[in-house]
């Protein structure tokens, strides 16, 4: 009898984790690595969040709290839905867990049986499909290119939809390409969706905050007020607070499903900690001014490495609204030999090699659902930033 389950069997470790682990081990052997693949702001938590969760500790808000979030918790999102998104929910229809992985893992737990379906648009966060494998459904694939910006277009959506589809994953900002959705582009998907009632939209809104050139943000359930009653709607603090480590999510949806949810975080890690939702708390209704401030140093990150990656010999980069990632295509560089006289065949040889010749990890869009492509992360300081772009592009130079 196998001791493993079959579920675990069917997932797999995080690419970008695996990549960030490599140029660790690298860096340690003393290797010169800049390294692009972490998902997370180079930026410190904001002062006065870590003052409030300092205040909690002292207060003695170390205790458990309810399973799903403290009141002033929920009530803090119940305001930013409101004020943010025009968006009305009442507490009772708030979830908060440790981080947004664990509210899409709650939901698709929850709500999954075998042989649901579920839509995910390529590229995607690698733990989508993990996930819904996870919960023994059937990942769906929606394939978006280049050509589209990455982003999927109606006649996609309308054609990948069957009796058993559960849940559309909608991720803008995106993660791994940074494209995000105008209320033009948005309406016409939610067009799409309110032809099928049996369809729940799963809006995965944790970049909501980073997008740039005067991007205006929108989410389904406030595009298509329609799509309210099966729309969860889910963010964190973990992006545009700077706060990964704290492990905070929230979702916002309709009370039978977020009770459900609830259930399911109570027999797995019970409440988030407690200093983190005080913390939270403050993220949510204290100053926002540092946002603005830190776009403008994304924005200027990001142009800097499109431009770069644009001059780069196979390489070609559009300029992604929002996130803080950029997706190029490496097709211009498959079938290319490496000076040493290593043949790129896919884009994870292309990543593998850049890796060794000039220590610069990134990571492979095979990870992402769609190839050839590579992700990077410029969530990181401005000049290790252009010192990468400048070693990609002479990577690129030396392939024959
Ligand atoms: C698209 C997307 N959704 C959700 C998450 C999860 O965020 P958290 O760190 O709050 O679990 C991430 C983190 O990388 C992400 O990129």
């Amino acid at each position: 009898m196998a001791f493993f389950s079959d579920s675990v069997g069917r997932i797999k470790l995080s690419a970008a984790v695996a990549v960030t682990n490599k140029a660790r081990e690298l860096k340690a052997a003393g290797k010169d690595v800049i390294g692009l693949g972490a998902g997370e702001p180079d930026f410190d938590t904001p002062d006065n969040i870590k003052q409030a969760a300092m205040k909690a500790i002292r207060d003695g808000d170390t205790k458990y709290t309810a399973v799903d979030g403290t009141p002033a918790l929920k009530e803090a999102i119940v305001a930013k839905f409101a004020r943010e998104n025009g968006l009305q929910y009442k507490a009772s229809q708030i979830s908060v867990s440790g981080g947004g992985k664990q509210v899409l893992f709650n939901a698709l737990i929850a709500t999954i049986n075998p042989g649901d379906e579920v839509m995910i648009p390529t590229p995607y966060w690698v733990s989508y499909p993990d996930i819904v494998l996870l919960g023994g459904g059937t990942p769906v694939m929606l394939e978006t290119s280049l050509a589209t910006a990455f982003k999927v277009t109606p006649a996609a959506l309308e054609a990948a939809i069957t009796p058993k589809t559960k849940w559309l994953i909608f991720n803008s900002p995106s993660n791994p390409s940074g494209a995000a959705y105008t209320r033009d582009e948005l309406k016409a998907l939610t067009d799409v969706l309110v032809r099928h009632p049996h369809v729940w939209i799963l809006a995965d809104d944790m970049y909501e905050h980073l997008v740039y050139d005067d991007f205006g943000f929108t989410t389904p359930a406030q595009v298509e007020p329609e799509l309210y009653s099966r729309t969860l709607t889910v963010n964190g603090v973990s992006k545009a607070y700077c706060m990964t480590g704290w492990r905070i999510g929230y979702g916002a949806g309709p009370e039978a499903l977020i009770k459900t949810m609830a259930k399911v975080q109570s027999q797995s890690t019970s409440n988030p900690s407690s200093i983190s939702q005080a913390a939270a708390v403050e993220a949510l209704n204290g100053p926002q001014d540092f946002i603005p401030k830190h776009n403008l140093v994304f924005k200027q990150r990001r142009d800097l490495i499109v431009s770069m990656l644009n001059q780069a010999e196979g390489l070609s980069c559009p300029t992604p609204e929002g996130a803080f990632y950029v997706y190029p295509s490496c097709a211009g560089a498959i079938g290319r030999t490496t000076p040493s006289g290593k043949a790129i065949l896919t884009d994870e040889d292309f990543v593998s090699e850049l890796l060794d010749a000039e220590g610069v990890a990134v990571v492979q869009g095979a990870a992402f659902g769609l190839s050839p492509h590579f992700r990077i992360s410029y969530a990181t300081a401005t000049s290790a930033l252009e010192e990468a772009g400048r070693r990609i592009q002479r990577f690129c130079a030396s392939l024959r």
